[in-house]
């Protein structure tokens, strides 16, 4: 038998980074994180100097691509990053990336690549999915969809502690509200698998939830499947 895929989709900050990557390390499974490679393409595209909405030139950038994502041994970073060889790991979370990813994610020659990616690190099963369009587009079949969702408020404030950690320290609290609902907005009214939550995917409201309460309601759901 080959083991369940787990999607777990939902907006920017509503845990699902930290919930994904903790559940895959205990399960013993694969952790994917799509939006990480999003931000890669991004960062490659502002790199070159690209403008993020020339899907032209962003198309061949993307069509010889070599991404590599490897696991990391940091708490603080989700995965470690590799394009065309070059070590971005850090370079993929500063602001100037995340501010510009949801154009670049939007466009099809990108979504097409990422998407094949994704599907081919899931053929064996055993992994744990996070991003925008899993549930409803990457894994349609995955045996469990979760919906991670928080309000503004908790996400910008959990993004706030990220940056902190990154060594971040002039953001403010109403600016970051701002960004997020910006890019929740871009993410869920753009024409290309949008974010949304699958119909069979069980949603989850972490503002009042641990981290250890949530991945212990995901295992509870795992048993089900
Ligand atoms: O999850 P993270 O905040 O790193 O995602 C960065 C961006 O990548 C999202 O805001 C979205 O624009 C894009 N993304 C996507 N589809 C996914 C995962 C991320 O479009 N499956």
């Amino acid at each position: 038998v080959t083991k369940p895929i787990i999607a777990l989709d939902g907006p920017a900050g509503a845990g699902k980074s930290t919930v994904s990557r903790r559940l895959a390390r205990e399960l013993g499974y694969v952790y994917l994180d799509t939006g990480a490679m999003y931000r890669a393409i991004t960062w490659l595209v502002m790199e070159n100097n690209i403008n993020v909405e020339d899907e032209e030139s962003i198309a061949s950038l993307v069509a010889n691509v070599q991404l590599e994502l490897l696991p990391s041994d940091n708490l603080q970073i989700p995965v470690t990053v590799k394009i065309n060889g070059q070590d971005i790991t850090k370079e993929i979370r500063t602001p100037r990336v995340t501010n510009q990813v949801s154009k670049v994610a939007a466009q099809s020659a990108v979504r097409e690549k990422m998407v094949a990616l994704q599907q081919e690190y899931g053929a064996k099963g055993g992994i744990v999915a996070e991003g925008r369009d899993i549930g409803t587009n990457v894994f349609p079949h995955a045996q469990l969809k979760i919906f991670l969702t928080a309000t503004p408020q908790a996400r910008a404030k959990r993004r706030l502690i990220d940056l902190q950690n990154q060594g971040e320290s002039n953001i403010d609290l109403d600016t970051l509200i701002k960004e997020i609902e910006e890019r929740d907005y871009l993410d869920s009214t753009r024409a290309i698998a949008p974010l949304k939550k699958a119909e069979d995917a069980i949603e989850l409201i972490t503002d009042n939830l641990t981290i250890d309460q949530v991945i212990e309601k995901i295992k509870s759901y795992l048993i089900l499947v």
